[in-house]
């Protein structure tokens, strides 16, 4: 089936602009609620160890204080069985920073300053937090987040490898990485004898509310969760974090009144996700006419102690680039550290760096144009399962990037292009992410006599344009003006939408509409001979099974151009201009699709030049927990972004055609200035970040 297109692509700018520009949308710290109270946190000092004694006699004098919290007193949780979840129940401490109790005050001043006056002593344990490849305890977890196989082995790659003409044999190095949302994870909750309510930054509000429910013996009705805006997330306000826990436990605690709590910026280092570091080596073998023999990409990366969390860094090399002999596998470090999570491009956005720097070394060894030699190993289907693609743009995206970008310029021998003091480079890297989907999404759409729809799905905008795609998805789907379409997300008491994660929002809440559009459609031609009857007409669906979900590989591809300038005598590295090529299948909104494309690419820039969160292993803490030492780019960081996309139809990614586009952006955009600094330098960069020290 495929809609009419009329809504579907325009540049509309995003409807809860206005509201954003002029500082009325609430975000959740926001919400107005009566006579609040505010928690502060309280974080452990050691890494691991036991809570021998707490005194918060002090504390508990300050004026403002209604309560203090710790292990003795706090609410128990039904269920303790998600150890990241389960604070303040017993004197057991797991990693460093980890929650241990709270202040609940009537400012959040106060709140600070009596946590300050908890005195806590610790028994010490021993812990390990020392990240590192040679470890004696690495292991093979059962599975990869998303379900993925921990390791894939076809073919020979052995042979493969002795067979080849070229071998490249290089570990990429990838840092421990913190999301760092503008907005900080944050709750207003209220409790009453009915239930909980969370006014909850998150990127899925019956996410938060399957996590909470549980925990306090609660049905999933009885915890409302709204949020209906987000200030950014990058997959850090999707799986849940303690904080939400403790937010709930307090405003249990002081059962009817408000509790307001956030995370300050410094605490978001210590408990909210973060971006497991990898250590990646890859062997990549290629004959004489640059086709590849093999491929094989060994992972090492990081999980906790306490709660499992397997990144799928080495999946891309699984289906990317043809051959017939491809080994891939993931190990595990558990570290008494706090749980790693999703942060955009899991997988992907580490995997792809290492890659596509291969890719370049290989390309090189054999002699070709790297853009060539991506194309030369262009599968004529899924090399891992087999599967004809259902689109693949790959190859379009690396020409139209080419051309863009003016690649024709680029000398091949490194080290030979210069403009004064400064050498330039170019380099470019492939881009991929999987078409997902996720289940249980459920729209609700009423029509009134007047015309007009209102749509309404437990979806989430964190700050991508939800809002404003599911109104032009709508609108098409019920075949009537844009104007005439009202979209209700971000509110677990709509009916259920899954989450923002892993780029499939519109791909599920999208056909999930057009389900239900096509069902009110239906029900209105055939019912009520076109006319809305005066009582209204409502229709729900469910989101439709894809029948080609199991017959074809479904991913999103792009290109990604770099120019870089490296100063010869101080190392100091510019990148004047990226260009981004993307095939999405349709893109439902010009305007914010590019915003996301340029998003994506800003996070790829700052993954290759600045990011990088410092581990002390003698404590377990992140010493650079703040935006003054946890570099992100500034404007002047940033040249020239240009985006583009090709315009592809896909018949059976879903009703819309479309791909998700959240993360693809930051897919490959490192690599291909690391590629950029070896043209430009002759340097091989394989840990990211690529700093000054590491050019001179
Ligand atoms: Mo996004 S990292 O898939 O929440």
């Amino acid at each position: 089936m495929t809609i009419k297109t009329r809504a579907i692509g325009a540049p509309i700018s995003r409807l809860d602009g206005p509201e954003k520009v002029r500082g009325v949308a609430r975000y959740a710290y926001e919400h107005p609620v009566t006579d609040p109270t505010y928690l502060y946190a309280i974080q452990s000092e050691v890494a691991r160890g036991r809570i021998t004694k707490v005194d918060t006699t002090k504390a508990e004098a300050q004026p403002g204080v209604v309560a203090v919290m710790t292990y003795k007193n706090a609410p128990r949780l039904a269920s303790t069985e998600d150890a990241e979840f389960a604070i303040l129940q017993s004197p057991e401490i797991n990693f460093r920073g980890e929650f241990i109790g709270g202040v609940i005050a009537t400012t959040f001043e106060a709140a600070r300053y009596a946590a300050s006056l908890v005195e806590v002593t610790c028994e010490e344990a021993d812990h390990d937090a020392d990240f590192r490849a040679g470890r004696d305890d690495l292991y093979a977890p059962d599975k990869l987040n998303a379900g993925f196989e921990t390791d894939t082995d076809r073919g020979d790659v052995d042979a493969g490898l002795a067979e080849a003409a070229y071998v490249v044999d290089e570990t990429y190095v990838t840092p421990r990485e913190h999301n760092n949302p503008m907005e900080p994870h944050a709750t207003t909750a209220v409790w009453t004898d009915e239930g909980v309510t969370l006014y909850e930054s998150t990127q899925g509000v019956f996410w938060a509310q399957s996590a909470v429910a549980p925990l306090f013996d609660l049905d999933p009705e009885q915890v409302r969760v709204i949020s209906p805006h987000v200030g950014g997330g990058f997959g850090s306000k999707g799986l849940p974090h303690a904080n939400v826990v403790l937010a709930t436990m307090a405003a249990k605690m002081v059962a009817g009144r408000p509790v307001k709590f956030t995370l300050t910026r410094q605490q978001m280092f210590a408990v909210a996700g973060y971006r497991t570091p990898t250590i990646q080596n890859l062997r990549l073998g290629a004959d004489a006419e640059g086709k590849l023999t093999a491929v094989v990409q060994n992972v090492v990366e990081q999980t906790s102690r306490i709660k499992e969390f397997a990144e799928q860094t080495g999946t891309a090399a699984r289906m990317m680039y043809a051959s017939e002999n491809i080994r891939t596998t993931h190990r595990l470090a558990a570290l008494d550290v706090a749980v790693p999570s999703w942060m955009r491009a899991p997988g992907e956005a580490p995997g792809m760096f290492a890659l596509e720097s291969a890719m370049d070394e290989l390309a090189g060894k054999v002699g070709m144009d790297p853009v060539e030699f991506r194309i030369r190993n262009e599968p004529e289907a899924d090399p891992e399962t087999g599967l004809p693609f259902s689109s693949r743009g790959l190859v379009e995206c690396l020409r139209e990037g080419a051309r863009l970008f003016g690649w024709e310029r680029r000398s091949p021998e490194p080290g030979t292009q210069r403009e004064g003091e400064w050498l330039v480079g170019y380099g470019v890297a492939s881009s991929v992410y999987p078409v997902y989907v996720m289940p249980g999404s459920v729209a609700r759409i009423t029509a009134t006599p007047d015309g007009k729809f209102d749509v309404a799905i437990g979806a989430a905008d964190i700050g991508t344009g939800t809002w404003t795609t599911l109104t032009q998805i709508a609108a098409d789907a019920l075949d009537t003006d844009f104007e005439d379409v009202t979209v209700e997300i971000g509110d677990s008491s709509l009916p259920k939408g899954s989450g923002a994660g892993g780029s499939s929002g519109i791909t599920s809440w999208g056909s999930t509409i057009v389900a239900a559009a096509g069902k009110l459609r239906e029900e209105l031609e055939g019912e009520h001979g076109g006319i809305i009857p005066e009582s209204g007409l409502e229709v729900s669906a469910k989101m439709p099974r894809n029948p080609h979900r199991k017959d074809y590989a479904m991913y999103a591809f792009g290109s990604q151009f770099a120019e870089v300038h490296v100063n010869e005598y101080t190392g100091e590295l510019r990148v004047p201009r990226l260009t981004g090529t993307f095939a999405c299948g349709r893109i439902v909104n010009a305007k914010t699709a590019r915003s996301q494309f340029l998003g994506g690419m800003t996070f790829g820039l700052s993954m290759a030049l600045h990011e990088e969160s410092n581990l002390d292993p003698r404590f377990g803490h992140v010493m650079n927990h703040d935006l003054a030492e946890y570099h992100v780019p500034v404007n002047a960081d940033i040249g020239e972004l240009d985006v583009a996309w090709i315009d592809e139809e896909d018949p059976y990614v879903n009703e819309m055609g479309t791909k998700g586009i959240g993360e693809i952006g930051i897919v490959g955009t490192a690599a291909a200035i690391a590629n950029a600094v070896y043209n430009a330098t002759g340097k091989r960069v394989r840990e990211l970040p690529i700093k000054p020290d590491k050019l001179l």
